[in-house]
């Protein structure tokens, strides 16, 4: 197969390319992304050269670009977006522009070329916040965005949905809980603490801690994406979780015990505006439809990550110092 992978130079679109190769070693990827903050090629260092792999970088929203790239390829997988739920509260224009028109330019792209296979990568956020008793989200959960970055992910789902039921369009959705794992952007919960612990910072936990997150690491999401390419249904929707709700603090604490420090590394900060209290992912159709579930423990996971990122220092300073941007400057020209 000929993929097109959109924002695979960020977090889990590295991961995903890394991930399919090995397992799809006679595919063919294309990797389009446009390097925002977010995307880095170190992620995928190992792969350049590879004669199944070609990096392209363009933006999803030049529809030009878009369509030629996706003329000839079996599947696209969107990963693209702007993800940080912070700053989408500090200005919610790129959010709405990558998000949703950017998705929307993909979409355009597949319809018009012959309607390629379209898989979008969603997030459980959509689903709006849980109170601490409340039933998981599930597919059937009616959708309740609360901040600008899930408002325009719900609204990029949408669009996906309009797709295939307008224009028969072969789509099908992941919503998935919060990924970790290596290479992701220091400015999210588990790598900010992990490297600020390193550099001697404190960890700062907003309001008290006390909001639940479901974690599942960034393989057993990858994972859970290629089951539905390959064995799930058209038109549908799969949510993929963890199985892991954690509060803040326990995840501080786990982080603090893993490295060996102590609480007084905590620092208590206002609250994230509109804070969602609570995430949680009943991932049961895709356990019976496509025999998927996670594998890998939380316990095991948030170890391996932590040791990837004592390990990988030289990879998370330059992004924190900022220098990673001028490598891109001077390979691709100016970054955002
Ligand atoms: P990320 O911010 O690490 O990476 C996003 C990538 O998209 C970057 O490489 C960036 O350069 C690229 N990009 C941004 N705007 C672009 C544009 N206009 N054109 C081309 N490329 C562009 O994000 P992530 O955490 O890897 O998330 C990937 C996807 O998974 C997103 O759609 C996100 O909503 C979804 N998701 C994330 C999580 C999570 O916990 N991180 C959970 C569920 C779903
Ligand atoms: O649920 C899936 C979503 O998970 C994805 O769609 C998003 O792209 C991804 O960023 C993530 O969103 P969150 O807002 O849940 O992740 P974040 O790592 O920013 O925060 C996790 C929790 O930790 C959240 O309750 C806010 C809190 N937090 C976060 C940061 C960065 C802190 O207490 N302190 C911090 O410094």
């Amino acid at each position: 197969m000929k993929l097109l992978i959109t924002g695979g130079a960020g977090f889990i679109g590295s991961n995903f390319v890394r991930y399919w190769l090995k397992n799809n070693p006679e595919d063919m990827i294309t990797n389009l992304d446009a390097l925002t903050y977010a995307g880095n090629l170190e992620n995928l260092k190992d792969l350049e050269g590879s004669e199944n792999y070609r990096f392209v970088k363009g933006d999803i929203c030049d529809a030009a670009l878009v369509d030629g790239l996706v003329k000839g390829v079996d599947l696209i997988v969107h990963f693209a977006a702007e993800s940080h739920v912070d700053r989408s509260i500090l200005g919610s224009a790129d959010f709405i522009r990558t998000n949703v028109e950017g998705t929307r330019v993909l979409l355009d792209a597949a319809k018009n070329n012959g309607g390629v296979r379209f898989h979008h990568i969603s997030t459980d956020e959509v689903f709006g916040a849980l109170g601490f008793d409340d039933p998981k989200f599930k597919e059937a959960t009616p959708y309740d965005p609360r901040s600008p970055y899930s408002a325009s992910k719900a609204a990029s789902d949408h669009l996906v949905r309009a797709y295939f039921h307008t224009h028969k369009l072969p789509i099908t959705i992941s919503n998935c809980s919060n990924n970790y794992g290596p290479y992701q952007f220091p400015e999210k919960l588990i790598p900010l603490f992990v490297t600020n612990l390193v550099e001697g910072k404190k960890v700062p936990v907003y309001g008290e801690g006390k909001n639940i997150r479901d974690w599942i690491h960034v393989d057993d999401h990858n994972a859970g994406v290629e089951a539905i390419i390959k064995r799930g249904r058209v038109g549908e929707t799969y949510c993929l979780g963890g199985g892991n709700e954690k509060t803040n603090l326990q995840i501080t604490k786990a982080i603090l015990e893993l490295m060996g420090r102590g609480e007084e590394m905590i620092e208590y900060v206002a609250d994230r505006k509109g804070h969602d209290l609570r995430y949680a992912i009943d991932f049961g159709k895709a356990k019976e439809e496509l025999g998927w579930e996670p594998k890998i423990s939380f316990e095991e996971g948030l170890e391996a990550t932590v040791d990837w990122y004592r390990g990988n220092e030289d990879w998370w300073r330059k992004i924190k110092s900022g220098e990673y941007k001028d490598y891109y400057d001077r390979q691709y020209g100016q970054k955002k």
